[in-house]
């Protein structure tokens, strides 16, 4: 649980949403510390890869969450002392994510490591459980979404950005795909949770999403 002197914005939504660039903004804005929750995710179907573990041995996974070694530092991510690049950001790393995100030992298995992250003066956590599960006290909680339409447009733009290669047609089914699992898994299942303030930023952009969440944190104080 999250020590109650400590703020925390828990920032909640869909895959591709825009969640993780606006809650890094915030985060800035803010001087807070900033958690991508998504990333550990990742990092574990990475890691199953690494070690020959398949993404649905629940016990075999969760161990391996004690043991390997995650560093995040700035924007550079460390994974058993080994630096992980762009691998981390691709749709098969999302789809690996998200089939190890199913499984509940795996999620009890990553809540210290994510709790770890809440230090003074402030965090701005993004995934989908952050305000129902990890997180449950924090004191602004948002559900980030956007038209999945205008979601594998942004997916597309950042994927292009980084010089990969991408295909809107198939971004949006991966997406649909992506939302319906996490949204009907039995664990945590991605929704708003109660008292989370509902932004659709299918209209808005970056900026505009950002004072809006900032607006709400100083309404708060
Ligand atoms: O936010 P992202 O696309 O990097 O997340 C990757 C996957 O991890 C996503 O499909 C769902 C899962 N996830 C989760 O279940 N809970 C979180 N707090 C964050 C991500």
């Amino acid at each position: 649980m999250s020590p109650s002197n400590i703020s925390v914005i828990a920032i909640d939504g869909p895959s591709a949403s825009g969640k993780g660039t606006v809650a890094q903004r915030v985060a800035e804005t803010l001087g807070f510390h900033y958690l991508d929750s998504g990333a550990l995710y990742r990092l574990l179907g990475l890691a199953a890869g690494k070690y020959g573990i398949a993404l649905d041995e629940e016990v075999r996974l969760a161990e391996l969450v004690g043991r390997i070694d995650i560093r995040f530092e700035g924007e550079d991510i460390w994974l058993d002392s080994i630096k992980v690049g762009d691998e981390l950001r691709t749709e098969e790393a999302g789809a690996a994510a998200s089939k190890v995100a199913a499984l509940p030992l795996v999620r009890a298995a990553l809540l210290d490591k994510q709790r770890d992250f809440c230090r003074a003066p402030g965090l701005v956590a993004d995934g989908r459980d952050m305000a129902s599960v990890v997180f449950p006290g924090a004191e602004l909680k948002i559900f980030l979404t956007a038209s999945a339409e205008v979601r594998a447009e942004r997916r597309y733009k950042q994927l292009i950005g980084k010089g990969m290669g991408a295909n809107i047609a198939a971004l949006l089914q991966d997406i649909q795909a992506r939302d319906e699992r996490d949204m009907q898994r039995s664990v945590a299942p991605l929704q708003q949770a109660p008292g989370a303030i509902l932004l659709d930023t299918t209209a808005l952009n970056v900026e505009q999403a950002v004072s809006e969440v900032l607006l709400h944190y100083r309404a708060k104080k």
